[in-house]
């Protein structure tokens, strides 16, 4: 189809235009290269010279350069269409496929987006992050192994937390347990209140700083509830570990305690992401709306069933309710399904049984500003997908 397109370019075109056409691509091209954010650059960032920016050559030279590869440029969204002449707009529908994107467009910051090889992140001063939900013992790590590294390539993740609160056969965590975690591509885990029903959990609370335990528990209790990780580009984020009180053991206040380690993580950066264990979703909400634009995410854990309400707070603070469970979902939130519905049926104490089968990770992905600290994205995940219509 390129080809016919080519040969049916008038020739009375100026000449620069025909350049436009790439020889060497079997797809012509009429984009200009120039980037959305900084029309003084091509699109892998470097800076034009002043001959370059008196024509398009450069762009052309550089699809040239590419080849067909270059054709695939064209579903960047964040190069600037709108500078073709539009009477050649026909010609670009047809070959490309694609409608001309309008200048007041919104940058898109999709998975494809960021994707995009000419999405230059050493000039954007963003990080991503992935929020992973509870581990639910080795079906959960399983899924974990499985899951987790194609997501941090596919989210181009510079930070991963994990709750591990359920990772040792539903309750607590080992040692080896957290290695697990942290060889899946975990910098920083996270738990709850099932992290103390197992004493090896004491363990690794204690040996490894970025561990850690709800912050509100009494200072009785072993452990840290909060941590800055350092990444190897120097940039910070602190984590913050706090658990609800609604349902769930009368400890400490959660957001007197969040407004403490707020104040010690903030003199060394303004990233901040909150893990809030709680059972109660008006709880959470709180939360989110108490720390919006003091931290760049609360995301919720406990539950194990993921919510739908993914969204940015008006102050720049990224909120999910829960972000759900990383495990077995042929079960009750982690647990054998007869044994569950046994309890229901009997109102008595049954013996825990872990559930099997149909492995899934949820978790949440976070977009950062590291120069504000407010969340830019995010965006509730589950991997694989449900099943949400038969065929
Ligand atoms: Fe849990
Ligand atoms: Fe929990």
């Amino acid at each position: 189809m390129g080809s016919d397109l080519l040969k049916s370019i008038p020739r009375s075109l100026p000449q620069a235009e025909q350049g436009l056409f790439s020889p060497r691509c079997d797809l012509p091209t009429l984009h200009i290269f120039t980037c959305r954010f900084s029309p003084e650059r091509k699109p892998n960032g470097v800076v034009l010279n002043a001959s370059e920016r008196r024509s398009s050559k450069p762009g052309i030279a550089n699809h040239r350069a590419s080849g067909a590869a270059g054709a695939q440029r064209y579903n960047c969204p964040v190069y600037d269409k709108t500078a073709i002449p539009t009477e050649f707009d026909h010609i670009r529908k047809e070959v490309n496929n694609v409608q001309p994107q309008c200048r007041e467009q919104p940058p898109d910051h999709s998975p494809q987006a960021r994707g995009c090889k000419h999405w230059n992140n050493s000039i954007m001063p963003f990080k991503n992050l992935l929020m992973v939900g509870d581990i639910v013992g080795e079906p959960g790590l399983e899924t974990l192994r499985k899951h987790l590294p194609p997501l941090i390539e596919q989210y181009a993740a510079d930070f991963v937390i994990v709750n591990g609160e359920n990772t040792y056969e539903g309750k607590g965590l080992r040692p080896a347990d957290a290695d697990a975690i942290f060889k899946s591509g975990a910098h920083v885990i996270t738990s709850g209140n099932h992290v103390w029903e197992r004493w090896q959990s004491k363990d690794v609370l204690i040996n490894n700083r970025n561990v850690l335990r709800p912050l509100n528990y009494p200072r009785e209790n072993v452990g840290y509830g909060y941590t800055v990780f350092t990444l190897p580009d120097g940039t910070k984020i602190g984590v913050i570990n706090l658990q609800g009180r609604t349902f769930l053991p009368p400890i400490d206040c959660p957001f007197h305690a969040a407004d403490w380690a707020i104040g010690r993580i903030e003199h060394d950066t303004r990233c901040i992401v909150v893990d809030f264990h709680a059972e109660a979703t008006a709880e959470k909400m709180a939360m989110g709306w108490y720390l919006d634009g003091r931290v760049s995410a609360v995301v919720g854990t406990h539950t194990h069933v993921q919510t739908n309400d993914a969204r940015i707070l008006p102050g720049g603070t990224a909120f999910l309710t829960d972000v759900g469970m990383t495990g077995p979902y042929d079960s009750v939130i982690g647990m054998k399904k007869e044994v569950a519905i046994r309890r229901f049926l009997t109102q008595t104490p049954h013996k825990f049984e872990m559930g099997q089968g149909d492995g899934r990770l949820s978790a949440a992905f976070i977009r950062i500003d590291t120069t504000t600290g407010k969340a830019h994205d995010i965006e509730a995940i589950s991997a694989p997908e449900f099943v949400r219509s038969r065929s």
